[in-house]
């Protein structure tokens, strides 16, 4: 069992990481809790299908009074009327202040009922249970809760850390390889922004044989959620560090919406954009090319992404429509090494121009 430790100014709390977690969730959390409070499961149908019967066994084998409640499947979901439809579920079934939420689910489920804890009764705890590799490595961590409005996506939320992280690897065997693919190019941006260990063994080792090694997988979960939990650590509400996360994100996020978010899952999009990035770096000469070149393969070698065919220019004029609602310049987090990342907000239109070229390039 692997325990990582959170801590922000208010609040300090442990990643648990093994292979078989799930089934051990009850005495985890009585642990922590005492059995007094009641739980309140929030999941979605497909994860509850599989991971339903096991949790709510664990959970009321040691004692808890525990309930499951489902929410829709998928990112459209993840808005307001979900969360007032769950509040208003969990007022008929008395929920009170003591409750605690647990969201089994992937990153949607985490972030609707971490913001729904935040706000039901004016903030009751929560734990996280990820399911996806994309949750557990990344979106559990950390404490950001949101929904979407029409407008954008993650434009409503808060800061509400859970009390603790359950994760079990072991659920990731029910998710589609395609998904767990995805979710595992943010573990190799952690390699990228500050573990060149992490990425050597990524660079090594091909999904389906990692699938299989739940030793190997665990190491990368680990390192993955350690990163995170140092950055988050030492910037909680990202005005520095925490910025390096969004390696990639600048011209993943530009063609997630370039692209209305139905052509690339997220993790898929930021594996775009750090090929784009690595591409950047070495052009404005930060980056020597064997690195840039080694981030560009580790990206590919897996198997064939979504192909890039957006304009270039479309690409380049969503980034300048963001850089007005934030502070003017366009920011990126660039490679300096395997391992190191820097931001950076002079790079010339032109350069970017190139970068996403050479996505529709590696795509033809
Ligand atoms: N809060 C943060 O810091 C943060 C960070 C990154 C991303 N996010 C958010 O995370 C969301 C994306 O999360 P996601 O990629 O996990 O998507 P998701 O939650 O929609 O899950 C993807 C799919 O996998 C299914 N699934 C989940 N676990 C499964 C399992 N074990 N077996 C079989 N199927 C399973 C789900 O039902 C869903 O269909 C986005 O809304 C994004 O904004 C949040
Ligand atoms: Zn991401």
């Amino acid at each position: 069992m692997k325990r990582i430790t959170i801590s922000v100014p208010a609040h300090t709390y442990d990643a648990v990481i093994e292979d078989g977690l799930i089934e051990h969730t009850g005495e985890l959390l009585r642990s922590l809790l005492g059995t007094q409070q009641k739980l309140f499961v929030v999941t979605v149908e497909p994860v509850r299908r599989k991971w339903g019967k096991k949790l709510m066994a664990a959970l009321t084998g040691a004692g808890f009074a525990a309930q499951i409640l489902e929410m829709e499947n998928g990112e459209h979901y993840k808005r307001m009327s979900t969360v007032e439809g769950l509040a208003e579920k969990l007022v008929s079934l008395g929920a009170e202040r003591s409750a605690v939420f647990i969201a089994l689910g992937g990153g949607v489920v985490g972030d609707v009922t971490g913001f729904l804890a935040s706000s039901y009764l004016r903030g009751v705890d929560v734990v996280q249970i990820p399911t996806t590799v994309l949750a557990q490595v990344d979106s559990s961590i950390g404490g950001k809760t949101g929904v979407n409005l029409h407008a954008g996506k993650n434009l409503m939320g808060s800061f509400h850390h859970p009390r603790v992280v359950v994760i079990d690897p072991g659920v990731l065997s029910t998710l589609s390889e395609r998904e767990f693919r995805s979710g595992l190019f943010e573990s190799l941006k952690a390699g990228v922004i500050g573990l060149p260990d992490l990425f050597d063994r990524l660079e090594k080792t091909s999904i389906k044989a990692l699938r299989k090694d739940v030793t190997t997988l665990e190491w990368v979960i680990a390192q993955s959620v350690k990163l995170k939990a140092d950055v988050v650590s030492s910037d909680e509400k990202e005005n520095g560090l925490r910025r390096f996360l969004n390696l990639g994100h600048t011209i993943g996020h530009a063609l997630e919406a370039e692209t209305s978010y139905k052509h690339f899952l997220h993790g898929e999009a930021v594996a775009w954009g750090m090929v784009a990035a690595a591409h950047i770096a070495a052009a404005v000469n930060k980056l020597d090319d064997f690195s840039a070149r080694r981030i560009s393969h580790a990206v590919l070698k897996s198997g064939e992404l979504p192909k890039v065919t957006v304009k270039s220019r479309n690409i380049l004029d969503r980034l300048q429509a963001d850089k007005k609602t934030r502070n003017g310049v366009v920011h990126f987090v660039l490679p300096r090494s395997i391992g190191k990342v820097e931001v950076v907000n002079d790079v010339p239109q032109s350069v970017v121009l190139q970068a996403v070229d050479e996505l529709r390039r590696l795509s033809s």
